[in-house]
């Protein structure tokens, strides 16, 4: 979870105005803190309001209630951060769920639910953010559109194959979107963390065993023998998102202490 390695004086987004969705704990809050921290103006959206009116709080930014599997709550979304900050500039598509188990067993509810909020949620919030970004990239020459993809949308693991399939979904989508947008001046990344302690994780190990012992085998069976944390991932989102990163587009970009090469 958080370690506070976050607090920092670099101004890398002041000006910016970031909505972020899934803010409400883990990565997401980690980034909307780190965005703040850096200078932007951030919105959050989230299905769990109180948790996210917390955070919003923290930050000094706003809290809206959103389902991105919903067009109208991600636009509305965007028309509160609008009407508050008077531009958006950057959103970060990292609201999602988590799933482990057998293949066999997944049923077609249960792949539809998954493909909705980890790959359709995302498309909606962006066709609902894309005006805005559209204004805001020819007013300033930049904006920016970022994805919390996951290690597993470059490469599989067992026992999360659907899982998987969605964030190789997201990657193909932040690919193609680089491509269809960066002549608009929309720069479009990925951040693809390893596994990372958040509630998420917590609650959907199962199949892998008991979370601490599944934490630590992936810390011991990465290079770095680190475990990755919400503020590592927070730190490369801000890049991405920042000046910093004005060269890239179509990236994704590994925050896992090296595990995909283990
Ligand atoms: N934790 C990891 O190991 C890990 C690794 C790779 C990628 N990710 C990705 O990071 C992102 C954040 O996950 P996290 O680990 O911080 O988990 P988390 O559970 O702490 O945060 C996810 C947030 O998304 C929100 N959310 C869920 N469904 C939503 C919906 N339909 N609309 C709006 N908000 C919704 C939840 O309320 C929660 O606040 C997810 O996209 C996840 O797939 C996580």
């Amino acid at each position: 979870m958080g370690d506070g390695g976050g607090a920092m004086t670099m101004k890398r987004l002041d000006g910016r105005k970031v909505i972020v969705t899934g803010g409400a704990g883990g990565i997401g809050a980690a980034c909307a803190r780190r965005y703040a921290a850096e200078g932007a103006q951030v919105a959050i959206g989230d299905i769990d309001l109180d948790r996210a009116q917390v955070v919003a709080a923290e930050v000094g930014g706003i809290a809206e209630r959103c389902d991105h599997t919903d067009a109208a709550q991600c636009a509305r979304l965007v028309q509160v951060a609008l009407d508050r900050f008077g531009a958006v500039d950057a959103l970060h598509n990292n609201a999602g769920i988590g799933w482990t188990g057998a293949f066999d067993a997944i049923d077609a509810a249960q792949a539809r639910r998954l493909l909705d909020v980890l790959l359709v949620g995302p498309v909606l919030m962006t066709q609902a953010a894309l005006p805005a970004l559209r204004r805001a990239a020819a007013a300033r020459g930049d904006a920016a559109l970022l994805f919390t993809a996951s290690g597993l949308g470059l490469h599989g693991r067992p026992r999360i194959s659907l899982y998987a399939a969605a964030k190789h979904g997201v990657i193909g989508l932040m690919r193609s979107l680089a491509l269809e947008l960066g002549p608009e001046g929309i720069r479009v990344n990925a951040v693809c963390p390893g596994i990372v302690d958040t509630r998420m994780v917590r609650t959907t190990t199962a199949a892998w065993g008991e979370t601490d012992q599944v934490l630590a085998a992936f810390r011991d069976a990465s290079p770095l023998r680190r475990d990755v944390s919400t503020d590592d991932v927070a730190a490369s989102a801000a890049f991405l998102l920042s000046g910093d990163a004005r060269s890239l587009t179509g990236t994704a970009l590994l925050v896992d202490a090296g595990a995909h090469e283990a």
